[in-house]
């Protein structure tokens, strides 16, 4: 399946000289949502994951679909605010300033072994982030997964020693 005509160049969003990739044609199609889980879950044959960790907001969509694939937990790694339960945050540097990303407490336990989704590789600093926020808890990350990595923003760099899969690569 020709996956890539379902990801959507906009030009000039959300700012100027942006070129933002939007994944909402994926969505809406249930045949290149079904390649993609089937590509992620593909990616890691006889694992046991205990916990998929999914990343507000596009993070979700697919993070919540291998949850279900692989019969585990689902974790919401959410922005500033937004759970409710004891959190643990870490911060991460953006192009200006820094942006914080929270997890509960109790949603990962020692040993865990843990899948972490998101849509986007681009930096890697949000990616970064939910490993720190896994690590401390005390799980074990099999793999960071996601739909697509843009490669030229070398996001890997940051994710060193981590397994790391992605739909596409642009
Ligand atoms: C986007 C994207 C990834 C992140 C990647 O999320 O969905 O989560 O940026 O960027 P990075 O690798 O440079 O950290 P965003 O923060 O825009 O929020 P959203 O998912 O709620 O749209
Ligand atoms: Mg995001």
């Amino acid at each position: 399946m020709n996956v890539e005509s379902y990801v959507r160049d906009i030009q000039d969003f959300p700012k100027k000289g942006i070129s933002f990739k939007d994944i909402t044609p994926l969505l809406n199609d249930a045949e290149a949502r079904a390649f993609c889980l089937t590509t992620l879950k593909n990616s890691l044959s006889n694992v046991k994951i205990d916990k998929v960790v999914g990343v507000e907001s596009r993070g979700f969509f697919f993070g919540i679909l291998l949850a279900q694939e692989f019969n585990a937990g689902f974790v919401p790694v959410r922005k500033p605010k937004k759970l409710p339960f004891d959190t643990l945050s870490a911060s991460y540097e953006l192009e200006y300033g820094y942006d914080t990303l929270e997890i509960h407490t109790d949603a990962i336990q020692k040993g865990d072994k843990v899948l972490i989704h998101d849509d986007v590789l681009a930096t890697g600093g949000t990616a970064k982030a939910v490993c720190e926020l896994v690590e401390q808890l005390g799980g074990e990350i099999v793999q960071v997964n996601f739909l697509m990595e843009l490669t030229f923003l070398n996001g890997k760099d940051k994710l060193e020693g981590k397994n790391i899969f992605s739909v596409l690569k642009y």
